[in-house]
């Protein structure tokens, strides 16, 4: 056969098996060390925020113990810049000894004791990007074989230093070594996101059996800027990626930086709630050991997690673009409840848009909105009543919306089924 018809079998043959184990029937949720602490190995003179074994145990901590994993808070994730330059005489990676000195397994105990997972990253290709040994095609199986047998439960597998070709076969191949490790992994492929993320490049129903998850775009940066690009991005093309989402396999439009030094209140709202909308990975990277209140209640809001999680799992939209710079987004929710936010790219004052549910796409009923970032809820909204929302420059208006319990039924109907969001 020709190389490339070989190839092309190979391809084949690995993506007839699916990566259906049950994993992440909801996005992951977590903390994952990149956009806060980035390649920091400068443990002498920043030992507090230096890539360590310190720094994932004290991040493990705080989640436990400070109502994280209770909300479903659960991976702590390693990025790049964990391993030694060398591979061990067999041929394995191994983290860098002076910062990671009880090693990986060790660290995954500790993690696994406190009711929480661990993740790794890799890279496929030559080197990571940050320079480290990456997987080459022939190290796949060698290194799913180590994380598995170090209690690894989440790989992050990125693509610098490959060609197109190496990432067609090694994603899949990877995909399968993890399964045939026994240990269930959940699988993040950065592969999308080196194709230009969108079809014909990239096929998310073949990626979706192959990967749990997957980024289709560039990494978050710590400001305002990159998370409107990122939110535009997603929305400009979310014919392309919202049918792409479902239970077991998630669109990434990458971290949460809420808490960090780029975001106002207001927009830290805005990126818990379009997360919710896209139904995006929870992954935080932010220094868990010095919140401020506010950025701990956005990440610990109830209702907001709530959405993101809900089991149906289908990803929303962006509705509208009017010509004031508001647009409305929308998810729907199981129970026939709803997700509306109402987000503003207005960089002036509070802005009063008026609409009602029925211009929104609404059956006509009667319906009660809960307001995730305020608390109050309004009843008996008709879909035709016209409503007002005030909405802070770059900031959102969050809704739970739901039909309105009926009141009118005879004593022998049975009580309609609880919501299962405790408002
Ligand atoms: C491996 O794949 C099979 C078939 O999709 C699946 O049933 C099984 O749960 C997977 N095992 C692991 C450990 O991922
Ligand atoms: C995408 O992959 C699926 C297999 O999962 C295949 O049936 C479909 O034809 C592919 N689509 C394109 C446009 O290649």
């Amino acid at each position: 056969m020709h190389p490339l018809s070989v190839t092309l079998f190979l391809v084949l043959v690995s993506l007839t098996v699916t990566l259906d184990n049950g994993l992440l029937r909801t996005p992951p949720m977590g903390w994952m060390a990149w956009e806060r602490f980035r390649c920091d190995l400068d443990c002498h003179d920043d030992p507090e925020n230096c890539i360590s074994e310190d720094l994932f145990r004290d991040m493990a901590d705080r989640m436990a113990e400070d109502g994280w994993k209770e909300l479903g808070y659960e991976y702590i994730i390693i990025d790049d810049c964990w391993m030694s330059m060398l591979r061990d005489e067999q041929g394995r990676l191994q983290p860098e000894p002076s910062r990671f000195p009880g090693g990986i397994a060790k660290l995954a105990r500790y993690i696994h004791d406190r009711g929480l997972k661990l993740g790794i990253y890799a890279d496929m290709g030559t080197h990571t990007c940050m320079g480290f040994p990456g997987t080459t095609l022939e190290k796949i199986e060698i290194d799913a074989q180590t994380f598995a047998s170090w209690g690894v439960d989440y790989l992050k597998f990125d693509g610098c230093y490959s060609n197109p070709i190496e990432q067609m076969l090694g994603y899949p191949l990877m995909s399968k070594a993890l399964n045939a490790t026994g240990r269930p992994i959940a699988y993040s492929c950065s592969w999308p996101a080196y194709l230009g993320g969108l079809p014909p490049n990239v096929n998310y129903s073949l990626l979706g059996d192959i990967c749990h998850l997957w980024r289709n775009y560039y990494d978050i940066q710590d400001s305002w800027d990159s998370v409107q690009g990122i939110i535009e991005w997603f929305s400009n093309n979310q014919d392309d990626l919202q049918p792409a989402a479902g239970p077991g396999r998630w669109n990434d439009p990458d971290m949460l930086i809420i808490g960090n030094f780029g975001l106002s209140v207001d927009q830290a709202h805005s990126q818990m709630a379009l997360w919710a909308i896209m139904a995006a990975p929870l992954i935080m990277s932010n220094d868990l050991r010095n919140l401020d209140n506010s950025a701990r209640a956005i990440l610990q809001n109830k209702v907001a997690i709530a959405i993101n999680q809900d089991p149906i799992g289908v990803q929303g939209r962006r509705l509208l673009q009017e010509k004031s710079h508001i647009e409305v987004y929308w998810r729907p929710l199981s129970q026939s409840a709803s997700c509306l936010v109402f987000l503003s790219r207005r960089t002036d004052m509070p802005h009063l848009y008026h609409t009602s549910l029925a211009k929104l796409n609404y059956e006509a009923g009667n319906y009660q909105a809960y307001d995730v970032f305020t608390g109050s809820k309004l009843t008996g909204l008709n879909a035709k009543t016209e409503f007002t929302v005030s909405i802070n420059p770059s900031g959102v208006v969050m809704w739970y919306v739901y039909p309105e319990q009926r009141t009118l039924h005879s004593q022998h109907n049975k009580p309609e089924p609880e919501h299962h969001i405790v408002l």
